[in-house]
């Protein structure tokens, strides 16, 4: 019998506790079909990458953990802030950190998603993103592009989610995206019989 469920690791690129991305991650969670198993992955732990470091002492615990996290998913979700018209420091270390021959990246389907007070919602962020991780390998959804603009309104205080067309658009998103996780699943295999 073929496991069909599909093991999604979330990173969240904000730390803060009332984050909107956190917001949408946590909706993710209630929204996502039953086949779906989303895990969340907060980056306070994850130290600054230092290349030094690394040489002397390998990857640290956390970083370690990080890294398998990544290589065991069958698909990467990030939900981002834009800071000052791109990736946040936090997330883009954290990134830094998940490098090698390959990267734990590398043919790992990823899908993007954004939110923020502006009325775009962090997009640019997300198209910064994209070119980060297809630097190292990632297969990252095309579409549909889904950035969640006047987040403000998109939540209640509690962090959730209280707006239908948002609902509808990460529902669409994430079913996309299982359908692109699918696809490359299958490809793998076909080369695998080759
Ligand atoms: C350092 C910094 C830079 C920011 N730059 C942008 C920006 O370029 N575009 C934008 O839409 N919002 C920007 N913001 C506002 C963030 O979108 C807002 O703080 C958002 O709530 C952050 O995401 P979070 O709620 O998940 O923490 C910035 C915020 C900070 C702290």
């Amino acid at each position: 019998v073929l496991d069909s469920t599909l093991r999604v690791l979330a990173i969240c690129g904000s730390l803060r506790k009332a984050s909107y991305n956190r917001a949408v991650l946590n909706a993710l969670v209630d929204l996502a079909p039953a086949d779906f198993e989303l895990t969340t992955f907060f980056l306070d732990a994850i130290p600054m990458f230092n290349e030094d470091d690394l040489d002397v002492n390998g990857y640290p615990a956390v970083v370690q953990s990080f890294r398998s996290d990544i290589a065991a998913a069958d698909g990467i979700v990030i939900a981002t802030p834009e800071y000052y018209h791109s990736v946040p420091g936090v997330l883009k270390n954290a990134i830094d950190w998940t490098g090698g021959k390959p990267s734990v990246f590398n043919d790992k389907p990823v899908a993007i998603v954004s939110a923020a007070p502006g009325l775009h919602g962090g997009l640019r962020a997300q198209y910064d993103l994209r070119e980060v991780l297809q630097a190292l390998g990632g297969l990252v959804l095309a579409r549909p592009e889904v950035s969640v603009g006047s987040a403000e309104r998109k939540f209640d205080p509690s962090g959730k989610l209280i707006d239908e067309g948002t609902r509808l658009a990460l529902e669409a998103w994430l079913s996309a995206f299982s359908n692109w996780i699918a696809r490359l699943q299958m490809q793998q295999r076909l080369e695998e019989l080759r």
